[in-house]
C-alpha cells in the first residue's frame, strides 16, 4: 500500500538523514528503485513529472502500475507515490488517479493566488491523506539550452509559505535540476541555514540531487533538509549501461535482443546509482 510521506519525512528530519525521492520513467525504472528500497530497508519517495506521467499514459496508469507492484513485489518499506511539479490542474488530476503525495509548483502566480491556491491545495490533502510540498524560490536548470543560476529563497516567504500547512518545502539554495555547470558556486549553507532557522521541523526539500558532491549532501542534511530528488543521475547511469551493452555487440548475441535482456544492464545501473544516495543520504535501515 501506498502511504504519504509525512511521516517518513518528520522521521528523517528528527534522525538527521534524508529520503530520496527517484524520479520514475517506465515499469523498468519503478521495479529497480522499488527493489533497491526493499533490500535495504529504505523508504522511499517516487517522483512522477507530468512527461513522465504522460509518457506512461497518464497518472491514472502510473498510480494504478505503482499501487499494483507495490503489491505483487511484496514490498513492505514505506513508498510514496509524488506528483513532481504539478501545475494546479495536475494535482487535481494525481489527487484523484490516486497519489499519495502533490507537489504544487505555483512559482509562476503572482504570490496572491499562489498562496490561495497553496491553501485550497493543502485543505484537499489534509481531507484525503495526502502529503503536499511547495516550492520557494526557483530551482534552475536548462531550458532551451540555457543553464539558469538556482535561485536562493528568501527565508521570510519559506516561512510564510511553511506556516500555510505543507508538509515539507523545496526552498531554492543554489541548486539546479541537471548537471551541474562548472563555474557553478555551490549551495548556499547560509541561505539554508537561515530557512531552517525561520521554518523550524518543516522538512526541506534538495532538488536537482544530480551531481551535488558528497560533502554538500551531508552538510544540507545536517541543516535540515529531509528529502533529496535524483532524476538526471540515475538516467544517465541507465543509458550509460545500455551504451556498454550495445557497443560490445551483445544485442547481436542469440536473443540478446530481447527487451528482457537489453535493458536489464540499464536497471542494474539504476539499481547501483540509488543504493549510492540511499547510503549517502543516511536513509538505509531506516523503513
Ligand atoms: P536532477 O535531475 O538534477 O537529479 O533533479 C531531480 C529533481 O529535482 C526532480 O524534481
Amino acid at each position: 500500500m501506498l502511504v504519504n510521506a509525512k511521516e517518513m519525512l518528520v522521521k528523517a528530519k528528527a534522525g538527521k538523514y534524508a529520503v530520496g525521492q527517484f524520479n520514475i520513467n517506465n515499469l523498468e525504472w519503478t521495479k529497480a528503485v522499488l527493489e533497491t528500497a526493499e533490500e535495504l530497508k529504505s523508504p522511499v519517495i517516487l517522483g512522477v513529472s507530468a512527461g513522465a506521467g504522460k509518457y506512461m499514459c497518464g497518472f491514472k496508469t502510473v498510480a494504478a502500475m505503482v499501487d499494483a507492484m507495490v503489491d505483487s513485489m511484496g514490498i513492505t518499506v514505506p513508498v510514496a507515490l509524488h506528483l513532481d511539479h504539478g501545475t494546479y490542474e495536475d494535482c487535481y488530476k494525481c489527487i484523484d488517479a490516486g497519489f499519495s503525495s502533490i507537489m504544487f509548483d505555483g512559482s509562476h502566480y503572482a504570490i496572491e493566488e499562489n498562496v490561495a491556491k497553496t491553501k485550497e491545495l493543502i485543505a484537499v490533502c489534509e481531507e484525503k491523506g495526502l502529503s503536499i510540498e511547495a516550492e520557494v524560490g526557483s530551482i534552475g536548470g536548462e531550458e532551451d539550452g540555457v543553464v539558469g543560476m538556482g535561485e536562493c529563497a528568501d527565508p521570510d516567504e519559506c516561512k510564510m509559505i511553511a506556516d500555510l500547512g505543507v508538509s515539507m518545502l523545496a526552498a531554492g539554495i543554489g541548486n539546479i535540476h541537471g548537471k551541474y555547470p562548472e563555474n557553478w558556486a555551490g549551495l548556499s549553507f547560509e541561505t539554508l541555514d537561515a530557512i531552517q532557522q525561520k521554518t523550524g521541523d518543516m522538512p526541506l526539500v534538495l532538488h536537482g540531487g544530480t551531481g551535488i558532491p558528497a560533502d554538500m549532501i551531508k552538510k544540507a542534511i545536517s541543516l535540515g533538509v529531509a528529502k533529496i530528488n535524483v532524476n538526471t543521475e540515475c538516467q544517465i547511469a541507465f543509458s550509460a549501461a545500455v551504451r556498454e551493452y550495445i557497443e560490445a555487440g551483445k544485442d547481436l548475441q542469440g536473443k540478446g535482443f530481447d527487451p528482457r535482456k537489453l535493458l536489464a544492464p540499464g536497471s542494474a545501473a539504476i539499481k547501483a546509482t540509488v543504493k549510492e544516495k540511499m547510503e549517502l543520504f543516511g536513509s538505509v535501515g531506516k523503513a
